[in-house]
């Protein structure tokens, strides 16, 4: 087998959550490049539409769909739409995610609601109405979660985050379990640092000596989870089904000093 057949997404439909800047927009891109079509979905359209330019300029095909993903009834709409135009989504990356650095003390209950809606509710209600519509469609597909090393492991002002990430691994386990025999495997990535919108202002200031405690000496950088994606999203990673696979440099298995 070659790789570039065992990795070839032609034919399939993926949906990238939060896929107007950073990971999100790098995962649609890597999507396109290896032959599937993509729909963009976030709530910046003037971003998704540059998006959209850059992968058909790149010989790729893609659409936008401007959706609020804590919005049921957008979602809802977002699938239909992304259906109408390119038939059933069989590959999800449920990436879109929010940050904060509030204390537990200080944080306040509309706080807590939007990043556990966020990074937890939506990453739910969207892999299961991916999921009811490929078996309505008797489509076999993929869901990929994005989680992170915060849903191991918690530093201070992460709270509300950190819980929500530890949630979706475990949701991605039971998600895993009971769809993988009907034949979609639900699977997380959970990255390490890398420098986006969501924390560009402390890794690049307070926490740019963080790369101390990286052993691969670095933060994450573009094409780093290209790999991870591409498995899981693919049939190279036709056996793999409620896995977490950490991509951090090594940072989760390395004590300090
Ligand atoms: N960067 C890291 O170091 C890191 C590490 C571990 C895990 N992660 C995870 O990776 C994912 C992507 O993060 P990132 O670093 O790429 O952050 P980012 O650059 O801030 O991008 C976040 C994306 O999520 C979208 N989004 C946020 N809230 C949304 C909502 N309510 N509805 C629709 N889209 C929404 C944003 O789009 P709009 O604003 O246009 O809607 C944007 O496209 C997140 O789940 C994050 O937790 C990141």
């Amino acid at each position: 087998m070659k790789a570039a057949d065992l990795f070839n997404l032609t034919g399939r439909t993926a949906l990238v959550t939060g896929a107007s800047a950073g990971l999100g927009l790098r995962f649609a891109e890597v999507l396109a490049a290896n032959g599937a079509r993509v729909a963009l979905v976030a709530r910046r359209m003037d971003k998704l539409k540059d998006a959209v330019a850059k992968i058909e300029k790149a010989g790729g095909t893609a659409i936008a769909v401007d959706a609020d993903v804590l919005d049921r009834a957008q979602m809802n709409r977002a699938f239909d739409q992304v259906e109408k135009a390119f038939g059933t989504v069989t590959i999800l990356v449920n990436n879109a995610g929010v940050a904060h650095s509030t204390r537990a003390v200080d944080l306040s209950e509309e706080e807590w609601r939007r990043i556990v809606g966020t990074n937890l509710d939506a990453v739910f209600y969207w892999a299961q109405e991916a999921a009811r519509r490929m078996l309505a469609a008797k489509q076999k597909g993929a869901i990929v979660n994005i989680a992170s090393v915060l849903g191991f492991g918690v530093s201070k002002g992460t709270i509300a985050y950190s819980t929500a990430k530890a949630g979706v691994i475990q949701m991605t386990k039971a998600l895993g379990l009971e769809l993988a025999f009907r034949g979609v495997r639900v699977n997380a990535i959970a990255p390490g640092w890398f420098v986006t919108d969501i924390n560009r202002d402390y890794l690049t200031g307070a926490g740019a000596g963080l790369t101390r405690d990286i052993p691969v000496g670095r933060f994450g950088q573009d094409g780093d989870l290209d790999g991870a994606l591409l498995l899981l999203a693919s049939d190279a990673g036709s056996y793999i089904a409620g896995a977490t696979v950490v991509c951090d440099g090594g940072q989760m298995v390395a004590l300090r000093g």
